[in-house]
């Protein structure tokens, strides 16, 4: 890690944080595995025994609707001799049987039955390991730490404001996988940046605005009277208008911003694909952006909603799920309703790939970062380089 130490601030990171197997394995100790992840969906887990699967670097977390409506979280790893208990990244059980023995462990994660151990055995003493688990606003996070970093406050900013787009009652109308050849820093900084917007995403661009995103100090009176009308609107609707963006350096940013003039939602023509979700009745609420670190974002306008996960896979690859969300009834055209974020992550994917082939390359050194559109970038340096050590900002 010691080149990280000859990191600038206000410069992008040297070449080993995005490409060093070592440094990959202290981002998955001290990033992914210390930090709370973006699981999935309230909604793919509507019934006892559904259940998803989160992997982290060697690590899988089983996450399932219990019998008893609350969801829980252990780790994929029998308390027999350690095989995998799971087959499939998702599905619905009665109970968990292990592949190798027939251990059966019921969705609490106690061990049920184990055969063959004698008549000593103590079944009670015998369980999947538990992992700590939340679900708020239809989003579900797990964390694998033993002492998790405080959950409360992200709660607290995200229901009221996610709270109404009825994510919990939603259904997954189009789902996405992509498998990313770069780093996951990688996409996380494409993310936090629009700098690159006007010239690679013309779906996204014709519905949102050129500024007003996070990190961009450039002031625009047609957008700050946009944001002002925009914000007398929702407070009206009961929303809070105001956004809480990486309180302290936190680890989550949510913010509602508004569309430009004619687009209500972020779709080709602006128009809503399907009626507003969960309590919402008027169709204009622009767009509410989620962060959080490290793991995901999403969009949730009024008829839809968009969630990205990612997992990453090696030092130099990131797997994505990119899901769209509508109400449970909704009825929609599926390649109408993801245009417009199904065009945009995979332009995103294009330049991530192309950005890490250069990285990686003998010709990279860390550039310096926009002091106009690029803060949010740094912050998420500053955010990374804390959680990896601290030590390396002091540079
Ligand atoms: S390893 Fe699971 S039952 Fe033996
Ligand atoms: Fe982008």
């Amino acid at each position: 890690m010691s080149d990280l130490l000859t990191r600038s601030p206000g410069w992008s990171l040297p070449q080993a944080a995005y490409t060093d197997p070592d440094l990959y394995d202290a981002d998955l100790d001290r990033v992914f595995a210390a930090h709370w992840l973006f699981a999935g969906h309230t909604a793919e887990l509507d019934a006892p025994g559904r259940y998803l699967t989160v992997d982290v670097g060697r690590d899988r977390v089983i996450v399932v609707r219990g019998e008893d409506g609350a969801v829980h979280a252990h780790h994929d790893v029998c308390a027999h001799r350690g095989s995998r208990v799971t087959a499939e990244p998702r599905g619905r059980v009665k109970a968990f049987v292990c592949p190798y023995h027939q251990w059966v462990y019921g969705l609490d994660g106690t061990l049920r039955s184990a055969r063959l151990m004698g008549d000593c055995f103590a079944t009670a003493s015998y369980r999947l390991a538990p992992v700590a688990v939340r679900e708020t606003a239809g989003l579900v996070f797990v964390c694998l730490a033993d002492d998790p970093p405080a959950f409360e406050p992200f709660a607290a900013a995200l229901e009221p404001r996610l709270g109404p787009h009825g994510l919990a009652d939603a259904r997954i109308a189009v789902r996405h996988h992509y498998r990313v050849a770069a780093n996951w820093k990688t996409l996380v900084e494409n993310n936090r940046e629009c700098y690159h917007c006007a010239g690679s995403h013309p779906e996204f661009s014709l519905s949102n605005f050129d500024v007003g995103v996070h990190g961009d100090v450039r002031t625009n009176p047609r957008y700050d009277r946009a944001l002002a009308d925009a914000r007398a609107h929702w407070s009206a609707q009961g929303l809070p208008a105001e956004d809480v963006s990486f309180p302290g350096g936190d680890w989550y940013r949510i913010a509602r911003l508004p569309l430009r003039e004619g687009y209500v939602s972020e779709t080709l023509d602006g128009q809503p694909l399907a009626p507003p979700m969960g309590t919402l009745s008027d169709p204009d609420v622009g767009s509410l952006r989620m962060v959080s670190l490290p793991n995901m974002w999403g969009h949730a306008n009024a008829d839809y909603a968009m969630t990205t996960r990612l997992t990453p896979v090696d030092v130099a690859t990131t797997d994505v799920e990119l899901c769209f969300l509508v109400a449970r009834d909704a009825v929609v055209d599926e390649d109408d309703l993801a245009a417009v974020w199904r065009a945009t992550s995979e332009q995103d994917w294009e330049l991530c790939e192309r950005n890490y082939a250069g990285i990686a390359s003998r010709g990279y050194r860390p550039g310096p970062l926009s002091p106009v559109v690029e803060a949010s970038v740094e912050s998420f340096l500053d955010w990374y380089l804390d959680a990896l050590g601290g030590a390396a900002r002091a540079a």
